[in-house]
């Protein structure tokens, strides 16, 4: 009697153990989402009509959520902006916004709507993960009372976040971010005074959150990383692309190599503003992702990713200040990329080896091209300084690109399509930073799985011949320390978010 007590004890408590216990690889989800726009954003709405195009999007949310569990999906992020769009006004956007608790109140909407009042989306993204046993991830907007025991409360007396919610497999609300680093189009959204560092635990993996323009930034993005040490990073957007350097797949997969953690980026669905481009990335190679400028269709991607992957060191700098400068016959020359002044050499040959230096920063690049083509020119290019356009940030970047046309004014101008394939590569520079995203972006803005390595000193190289044409190979570094480099114009920056 006492003996089969305890066995049946100890086979519950085993079974409780298997139940929590970590598991090595789980499953990722993102979907991009083609969100419902309001018909209007600049005038008011009621609170009937606002819910009534939330519920729109919803619908659609609640498909690929439904489906990502179906085929065995641990965790799901969406959009950034996802519900209700952007381009509102403080006022326009209110009637959108909900109250999002503290997640330590340990709520679970599904079971518990009212207790912190009417709060129908967050009631629904609750139920919509408890029912498919999945956590999802949303963006919504939060709203927040505030008055002049405050000195910094706005003068319609309430702080406005954009804010990414997580609600775990029982539907509790598990995190609430509340975007640090607003674009400058987001003037109906507050920051909060300090940057949130937000992460939770599960049984697959540490996490951490950010949104959209909090990429380029130290907090609370490296944060996230480099001490509060997450293995994935979720990352709601609504991302307009910017080539050569800035378009999403680009960019974020890079973000996940350079720091060595998976990053799951789900972006909207909005061709007409650039707006397409998401991805599961690991830290050694992108495992899926979507770029679609010609359908209006939202996608839902999955793959399977390591609840911890292994992180290597590399010190950026340590090759390039290992080798002399190759000497280079080309003209050197300046072309604009993205408002910033480059120094650039021209590749002359089918092969080569060339550096190009900027201030402080010497890029160096060996390479062969499959054939050298009349019509097509790359260029090496150099930039160590502040860039000052829709935000202040310290940039050292070296990069190999396509010229638009054969016109070396062209260089640096935004261009999707190439011809070039090369048989290798391999770029490197003397940085003065440990932050450096690398990029490699083949034609019709495609990525190259599993087709180049970096080294740990710092030696961004193909592993096989390109498996499609060139559009550029860069090493991104963001230099944090040196933003406040420009005082003046950061301090009107930080007025102008209010
Ligand atoms: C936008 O306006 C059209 C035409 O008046 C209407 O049919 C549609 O339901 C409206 N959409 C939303 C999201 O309110
Ligand atoms: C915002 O809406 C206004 C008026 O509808 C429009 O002119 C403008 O292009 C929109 N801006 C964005 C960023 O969508
Ligand atoms: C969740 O399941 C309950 C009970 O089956 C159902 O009433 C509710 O509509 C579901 N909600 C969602 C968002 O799936
Ligand atoms: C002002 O805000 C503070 C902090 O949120 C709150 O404790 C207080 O009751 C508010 N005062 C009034 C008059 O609403
Ligand atoms: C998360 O898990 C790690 C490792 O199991 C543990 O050290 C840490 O205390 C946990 N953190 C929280 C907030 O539960
Ligand atoms: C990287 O390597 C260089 C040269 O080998 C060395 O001077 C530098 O201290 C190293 N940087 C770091 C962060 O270890
Ligand atoms: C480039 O340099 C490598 C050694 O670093 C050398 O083997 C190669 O021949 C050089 N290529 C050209 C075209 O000079
Ligand atoms: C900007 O601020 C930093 C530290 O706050 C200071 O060291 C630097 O001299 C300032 N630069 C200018 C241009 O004022």
């Amino acid at each position: 009697m006492i003996t089969s007590q305890l066995l049946a004890y100890v086979a519950t408590s085993i079974f409780c153990i298997l139940k929590v216990s970590a598991v090595d690889k789980f499953i990722a989800a993102v979907y991009e989402h083609a969100v419902v726009l309001p018909n209007t954003s600049l005038t008011p709405v009621s609170c009937e009509e606002a819910l009534a195009l939330m519920k729109l999007n919803l619908d659609l949310l609640q498909r690929a959520i439904t489906s990502a569990a179906k085929q065995g999906a641990h965790i799901i992020v969406t959009p950034e902006d996802g519900i209700y769009g952007w381009n509102f006004t403080r006022e326009t956007i209110y009637p959108y916004l909900e109250d999002i608790p503290d997640p330590r109140e340990n709520w679970i909407p599904c079971n518990d709507p009212n207790r912190f009042g009417h709060n129908p989306v967050q009631e629904r993204l609750s139920c919509l993960a408890k029912n498919n046993s999945i956590y999802v991830v949303a963006n919504i907007g939060d709203k927040k009372p505030c008055n002049a025991s405050d000195p910094q409360c706005p003068i319609d007396g309430r702080y406005q976040y954009n804010t990414d919610v997580v609600f775990d497999s029982e539907g509790k609300l598990a995190a609430r971010y509340h975007k640090q680093n607003l674009f400058t189009s987001e003037e109906h959204f507050n920051s909060p005074k300090r940057p949130e560092v937000v992460t939770f635990n599960t049984t697959f993996g540490k996490f951490g959150i950010f949104t959209c323009f909090d990429i380029l930034f130290h907090d609370p993005a490296v944060t996230l990383v480099k001490d509060f040490h997450v293995d994935t990073i979720l990352f709601p957007t609504a991302w307009m692309n910017v080539l050569p350097h800035l378009s999403a797949v680009e960019f974020h997969s890079a973000w996940a190599m350079g720091l060595g953690v998976n990053f799951l980026a789900a972006n909207l669905h909005h061709p007409l503003k650039e707006m397409t481009g998401s991805g599961i990335y690991a830290p050694d190679s992108p495992r899926a992702f979507h770029y679609d400028m010609k359908t209006e269709e939202g996608k839902l991607l999955l793959s399977q990713l390591d609840s911890h992957p292994p992180r290597s060191v590399v010190n950026w700098s340590s090759y390039a200040r290992s080798i002399e400068a190759y000497s280079t016959e080309s003209q050197k020359f300046k072309g604009i990329v993205f408002f910033d002044e480059f120094t650039f050499v021209e590749l002359m040959g089918v092969t080569g080896n060339y550096t190009v230096c900027h201030r402080d920063l010497c890029c160096h690049l060996s390479y062969k091209m499959s054939e050298k083509r009349s019509d097509e020119v790359y260029a090496l290019g150099a930039f160590d300084g502040l860039h000052t356009v829709e935000g202040n940030y310290y940039l050292q970047v070296c990069t190999m690109l396509k010229c638009e046309t054969t016109d070396l004014e062209t260089c640096g101008d935004s261009v999707e399509t190439a011809s070039t394939r090369f048989e290798m590569f391999s770029l490197s520079g003397t940085f003065g930073t440990q932050y450096v995203f690398p990029e490699v972006l083949l034609s019709e803005v495609q990525l190259a799985p599993a087709e180049f390595q970096v080294s740990n000193d710092g030696r961004l190289f193909s592993l096989k011949p390109t498996s499609g044409p060139v559009l550029t190979v860069t090493l991104f570094g963001r230099w944090y320390e040196k933003d406040g480099e420009l005082n003046t114009s950061s301090d009107l920056k930080a007025q102008a978010l209010g």
